[in-house]
């Protein structure tokens, strides 16, 4: 499966589609993306911090505020940020998470590989189902994700795994999802894990990963 069409893309380029391709898919995306987007309740259940915890919590590519409400509802006493690259998905995830006040803050921006903002910081960082469309800047966020986080916290990433069907893969990526049992690897390397699924999705169509890590 060539995702060749992937690794030239730059950081701007790579904004710049997600900017075109959610203008419209953000109209349908809660409509549809529970039907497949699997592992995002349970990764946020697998999480092994104290719910009762003053966490400082960032979630990479939040889209709709789907996670950032599961997550705002088991941790109450969390401080959540949400960054996202697409005006319409911030949008959405402000009006979303409005109810949670200044404890949810949803910032228009990429995760990008050398940033000090949160550096050392962070007690979570969750990527779910955007690592596999960031690419091929999605070993940096991995790498900027563990700089960020304190020593003893942790990575959440729920996201496609890999599928036996090259069509299905090839659509994948006509969406701009790679696919290809890429993450874990890195993942494994760069933080110790305390979750590490891959499961089936419509008996075996694709799969998915859910894994927890480390720092
Ligand atoms: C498939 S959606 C996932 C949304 C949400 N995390 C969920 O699980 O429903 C991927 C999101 O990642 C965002 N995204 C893509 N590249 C990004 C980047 N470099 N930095 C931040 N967000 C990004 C997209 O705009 C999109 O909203």
């Amino acid at each position: 499966m060539a995702f060749e069409k992937f690794e030239s893309l730059s950081e701007a380029e790579q904004n710049s589609t997600m900017q075109r391709y959610y203008k419209l898919q953000s109209k349908i995306y809660d409509a549809t993306r529970w039907s497949f987007l699997f592992g995002r309740n349970q990764i946020i259940r697998e999480i092994p911090l104290d719910p009762q915890g003053s966490w400082n919590i960032l979630e990479v590519g939040c889209g709709t505020g789907y996670n950032l409400i599961n997550l705002a509802k088991r941790f109450p006493n969390a401080k959540l940020t949400g960054l996202d690259v697409s005006t319409d998905m911030v949008e959405l995830s402000k009006k979303n998470t409005l109810a949670f006040g200044e404890r949810v803050n949803v910032l228009e921006q990429p995760y990008t590989l050398g940033d000090t903002a949160w550096n050392g910081q962070l007690d979570l960082v969750l990527f779910s189902y955007s690592l596999t469309m960031i690419n091929p800047q999605w070993k940096d966020l991995i790498l900027q994700a563990k700089a960020d986080l304190k020593p003893g916290g942790y990575v959440a990433v729920t996201d496609f795994h890999d599928s036996r069907n090259l069509w299905f893969k090839k659509h994948m990526a006509n969406n701009h999802v790679r696919m290809d049992s890429h993450l874990t690897p890195l993942l494994i390397q760069e933080f110790t894990p305390v979750v590490n699924l891959v499961k089936l999705a419509y008996l075996g169509v694709w799969e998915y990963m859910v894994f927890v890590g480390r720092k």
